[in-house]
C-alpha cells in the first residue's frame, strides 16, 4: 500500500513550481499561435501525393482492375494494385495481433472502404481525380455483418485467404474461476441477467492519419514522417516488412493532433507511401480524409456482453459472470499485449470483492473494418468498467437498494491491497470508500436524491448515475506483456549540459497530453533544475531510446518511471562529484531539491548547475565518474498501476422528445501522485467529453449489406461544447507503491469511467417508467423508444 493522503500540497500550489504543480504547458506557445508542426505542415522538395481507391462494397471478389485510363491522366506518375505488391511480398502486412491485413486487395474485398488501388500524382487533386478513372469489376458476395450470426454454419466465410479456415471464429479466451463462480451463484438470494452492448465507436482524432515517405535510393535510407503513437514499434515492424535495417529507417512522429488509440496500428496507407517513394524515387505523401478515417482505420469496442450477477438479499456481492462476443471486423487488428487477446477485460470484477468471477470472450471475423483498438483506454478496460458498473446498477434496481450504498457495502478495503481481483490482476493501492464519500459530499448526493424525489412527484425525469471504476494502466512488466514479441518497457536518457540545462529523451510520444511539460517536471522534481531549462525530446527514433509508445495511459506509469530513475542516477553521480568538490565523503552529503550539501552545514553545498559545470571541467573526477553528468535507463515496471475514480452524473430527460441533457457531471479521480494538476484536469475534461459522445451520440453502424452508416461527422456525431456541462472535478491521492514517484496514469480514466455514469443516470431517470436497461448511444430516438417500453428498438 502506497502512502495515502488527502491531497498533494506541493502539486496544488498555485505558484510556478520547480517540480510538480500547475505549470503552464511548455508546448502551448507554438500550438496557440498555429505554429505546431503536424504531418500536413510538412512539405518536402519534389513531394508527390498518393490517394487510395476504396471498395464501395463490403464483400466481393475482384474480377478485374483496369488502371490504363487513370495512368494516362495528366500528373499521374503511377497506379499500384495488389498484383504489383504481391511480388514484393507487400500485399499483406502483419497486424498487432498476429493476423495479416491486406495492403491492397489481391483476392477479394472484405469490408467497405478497403484499399483497392493507390494512385501517385503530382498533387492531391490529380491523385484523387484519377481514382475515378480506375475501373474495377466486382463479383459481389453476401456479407456477414451481424457478429451474432458470424458463427452460424451458413455464414459467409470472411477469411478464406487463411489456410484451412472454415469458419469466422478467431479466438476464445477466459479468466477467473468457473467453479468458484458457480458455487457463489448457488448461494445467492438474487441473480440478475442483463445483456449489455458496447457499440462500435471510433477514436476520431481531430487530425486524421497520414504519412510522408522519403526513400533515398543511393544511401538506402528511409525517412518516414507519420502520425504514430508508437514510432519505435512502427520502425521495427517496417524493418521486418520492408527488409530494411532499422538504422536505415528514420521514423519521425511530429506534433500529433490526437491519437486516442487510432494511431497505434500500421495502416495500408503508410506502407503505400513507402512503396510509392521507392517506385517514384520521390517523397510521397498520403493523408486520409475524414470519411476514410472513420470508415477504414481502427474502430473501438464492439462487444456484446451477457452479464449475470449474484448477491445476497441485503446486497452482499457473491458472483459475476461475463460472456462476451467480440466483433473484430475483417482482419484481427486489435491492439493489446500478446497474452491478452481480450485486452485487459480481466478488470471486469471492478472495485468490489466477490466470491467468484468468471469471464469469457469469443471473437469473430465480420465484413467490417478491422480494429478493436484501445480508444482512450488500457485495451479492453473500458468495456470491463462499463460492464461491471452497469451490472451493479442493474442489481441495485433488483434489490431496490441505493446504488451508492450497494457500492459502499462491497468495496475492496484499503488494507486488502495489494488485491488479487480473482481474474488475474493484482491491484496496487486504493482507498475506494474514502474517494466515494468525498465524491458524494462534493456532489451533494443526499440533496440530489431529494431533488429527484420532488421532481418525480411532479412527473419530471431526472436521473442520478454513478460509476466507480478501477483501471489497470502502464503496460507492462515485460515478462507478461509484449506486442509482436517486443517487451513493453521504455527507456529514458538524461543529459545535463555544462551550463546546467538538461535534455531528457523519452520513448513515448505525446498526442496532446503535454509530455514536454510534465516529463520536464519529473526531472525538475527529482533534480531541482527548473522545468523551463529542461528540453523533452520525443517522437524521433534516431534521437530517443527504444520503447513501445503512448497508449493505454502508459506514459507516466512506464516512461515516467524511467525518467524518475534516470534522474536519480544523475543525482547519484552528482553526489560523487559534489563530494570531490567539497572534499568530503559522498555519504556525508544530504540532498535538497537542486543541491548537495554537507550534513549539518547547509552553507557548504554545490548546486546541480555547479556540479554539471565541474563534471565537464578540468577537476580530477572521482572514481566511477566520467566527464559528464549523463545517464540512461530502461525501466521495466513491476506491475500495472491502478488509478480509479468515483463519477456522478445528473441528467434531465425531455419527456416529449427523449432528449437527454447532462446537467452535472462530477469526476473524482485518484491517479496517485499528481505531477501537473492542470494537465490532469485537462485530460479528465477531454475524457468526459468522450464519455458523453459514446453514451449519447456516437456509433459506427452498418446496414445489412455492410454499408458503413457512420462515415462522416454528419452521421457520426461527436459532442461539442453545446452537449457538455461545466465539468466538476475532485481528487484523492493514493500513491502507487511500486512506481518510482507513486504516480498512476490518468490520460484515459474519464473515457473509461464516464459512459457508465451517464447511462446509469439515463436509466435512473427512466425508472418511474419501468426501464431497467438501455444501450448506448442514448439518442433521443432510442430513449423515446425505451419510454414506450421498447428498450432496444429494431
Ligand atoms: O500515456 P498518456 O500520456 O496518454 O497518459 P498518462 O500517462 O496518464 O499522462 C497524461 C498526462 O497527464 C501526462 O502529461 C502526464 O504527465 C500527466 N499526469 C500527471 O500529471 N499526473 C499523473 N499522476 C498522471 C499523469
Amino acid at each position: 500500500q502506497g502512502r495515502i493522503h488527502d491531497h498533494n500540497p506541493a502539486a496544488d500550489h498555485p505558484e510556478r513550481p520547480v517540480g510538480f504543480g500547475r505549470l503552464q504547458r511548455k508546448e502551448d506557445p507554438r500550438f496557440i499561435r498555429g505554429q505546431g508542426n503536424y504531418l500536413d505542415d510538412i512539405v518536402l522538395p519534389g513531394m508527390l501525393h498518393g490517394a487510395i481507391l476504396r471498395a464501395p462494397v463490403a464483400h466481393a471478389r475482384i474480377v478485374s482492375i483496369d488502371t490504363s485510363e487513370a495512368l494516362a491522366r495528366p500528373g499521374v506518375r503511377a497506379v499500384i494494385t495488389g498484383k504489383d505488391l504481391e511480388p514484393l511480398n507487400l500485399a499483406w502486412i502483419p497486424t498487432l495481433s498476429y493476423d495479416v491485413q491486406s495492403v491492397l486487395v489481391t483476392d477479394k474485398v472484405r469490408f467497405q472502404g478497403q484499399e483497392v488501388a493507390f494512385v501517385i500524382a503530382d498533387d492531391r487533386y490529380a491523385a484523387r481525380d484519377a481514382l475515378e478513372s480506375i475501373y474495377v469489376e466486382y463479383d459481389i458476395l453476401p456479407p456477414v455483418i451481424d457478429a451474432r450470426k458470424a458463427l452460424d454454419a451458413d455464414a459467409p466465410l470472411v477469411r478464406d485467404d487463411l489456410e484451412g479456415r472454415t469458419d469466422n471464429h478467431i479466438v476464445d479466451w477466459e479468466c477467473g474461476d468457473a467453479g468458484a463462480t458457480d458455487a457463489a451463484f448457488a448461494k445467492a438470494d438474487v441473480v440478475v441477467k442483463q445483456e449489455i452492448v458496447y457499440p462500435r465507436v471510433h477514436p476520431a482524432p481531430m487530425e486524421t492519419c497520414g504519412a510522408i515517405a522519403d526513400f533515398n535510393a543511393v544511401t538506402g535510407d528511409l525517412t518516414l514522417y507519420e502520425t504514430s503513437q508508437a514510432p519505435h514499434a512502427h520502425r521495427t515492424v517496417i524493418a521486418m516488412v520492408a527488409g530494411l535495417p532499422e538504422h536505415k529507417i528514420h521514423v519521425i512522429s511530429p506534433d500529433i493532433g490526437g491519437g486516442f488509440g487510432n494511431k497505434v496500428g500500421i495502416y495500408p496507407g503508410y506502407v503505400l507511401a513507402i512503396v510509392g517513394s521507392i517506385v517514384s524515387g520521390k517523397p510521397v505523401k498520403w493523408m486520409e480524409d475524414r470519411s476514410e478515417n472513420l470508415m477504414s482505420t481502427s474502430f473501438a469496442r464492439d462487444y456484446i456482453m451477457q452479464g449475470e450477477i449474484a448477491a445476497t438479499k441485503d446486497g452482499r456481492l457473491l458472483g459475476l459472470r461475463a460472456d462476451v462476443l467480440a466483433d473484430h471486423g475483417a482482419f484481427n487488428g486489435t491492439a493489446q499485449p500478446t497474452k491478452y487477446p481480450a485486452g485487459f477485460f480481466n478488470l471486469f470484477p471492478g472495485s468490489y470483492t466477490w466470491e467468484g468471477v468468471y469471464g469469457k470472450v469469443t471473437s469473430v471475423y465480420t465484413n467490417k473494418a478491422p480494429g478493436g483498438v484501445a480508444y482512450a483506454c488500457s485495451f479492453r478496460v473500458t468495456e470491463a468498467a462499463y460492464f461491471v458498473e452497469r451490472m451493479i446498477d442493474r442489481l441495485a434496481i433488483e434489490l431496490d437498494m441505493d446504488p451508492a450504498e450497494l457500492r459502499l457495502k462491497n468495496f475492496i478495503a484499503p488494507e486488502q491491497f495489494p488485491y488479487d481481483n480473482k481474474a488475474g490482476f493484482e491491484y496496487d493501492s486504493g482507498q475506494y470508500e474514502k474517494t466515494m464519500r468525498h465524491a458524494m459530499g462534493l456532489i451533494g448526493y443526499d440533496e440530489l436524491r431529494q431533488e429527484q424525489a420532488d421532481k418525480r412527484a411532479r412527473g419530471e425525469l431526472m436521473g442520478i448515475g454513478i460509476s466507480f471504476f478501477t483501471e489497470g494502466v502502464g503496460a507492462g512488466p515485460r515478462k507478461h506483456m509484449d506486442i509482436l514479441g517486443l517487451g513493453m518497457n521504455d527507456g529514458a536518457e538524461l543529459r545535463i549540459h555544462p551550463t546546467g540545462k538538461a535534455v531528457v529523451r523519452i520513448s513515448v510520444q505525446s498526442q496532446g497530453q503535454a509530455h514536454e511539460t510534465t516529463f520536464a517536471q519529473i526531472v525538475a522534481e527529482e533534480i531541482g533544475i527548473p522545468p523551463e531549462d529542461i528540453e523533452v525530446v520525443h517522437g524521433i527514433t534516431d534521437q530517443t531510446p527504444f520503447g513501445l509508445g503512448t497508449y493505454g495511459s502508459r506514459s507516466t506509469p512506464v516512461s515516467g518511471g524511467a525518467v524518475a530513475l534516470v534522474t536519480r542516477k544523475v543525482r547519484d553521480k552528482a553526489r560523487l562529484i559534489a563530494a570531490a568538490m567539497l572534499e568530503t565523503r559522498p555519504e556525508d552529503l544530504e540532498w535538497e531539491k537542486g543541491r548537495w550539501f554537507v550534513k549539518g552545514d547547509p552553507t557548504a553545498g554545490k548546486t546541480i548547475q555547479e556540479i554539471a559545470l565541474a563534471a565537464h571541467g578540468t577537476m580530477e573526477l572521482p572514481e566511477g565518474v566520467d566527464g559528464n553528468l549523463d545517464a540512461e535507463v530502461t525501466y521495466d515496471p513491476p506491475n500495472l498501476t491502478y488509478p480509479y475514480g468515483a463519477y456522478f452524473c445528473v441528467t434531465d430527460i425531455d419527456k416529449g422528445t427523449g432528449k437527454v441533457t447532462v446537467r452535472r457531471f462530477l469526476a473524482v479521480d485518484d491517479c496517485g501522485t499528481r505531477i501537473n494538476p492542470m494537465v490532469i484536469e485537462g485530460q479528465v475534461h477531454g475524457g468526459l467529453a468522450d464519455g458523453v459522445g459514446m453514451a449519447l451520440m456516437e456509433i459506427i453502424e452498418f446496414d445489412e449489406d455492410g454499408n458503413c452508416l457512420g462515415g462522416s461527422f454528419m452521421d457520426y456525431l461527436i459532442p461539442t461544447s453545446m452537449e457538455v456541462p461545466d465539468w466538476e472535478t475532485g481528487f484523492t491521492v493514493t500513491e502507487s507503491p511500486h512506481h518510482p514517484i507513486g504516480a498512476k496514469g490518468i490520460g484515459e480514466s474519464a473515457t473509461v469511467g464516464s459512459p457508465a455514469a451517464i447511462v446509469n443516470s439515463v436509466i435512473d431517470a427512466l425508472r418511474p417508467l419501468g426501464v431497467t436497461a438501455i444501450d448506448m448511444p442514448c439518442t433521443p430516438a432510442r430513449v423515446w423508444e425505451a419510454m414506450q417500453g421498447n428498450a432496444r428498438p429494431p
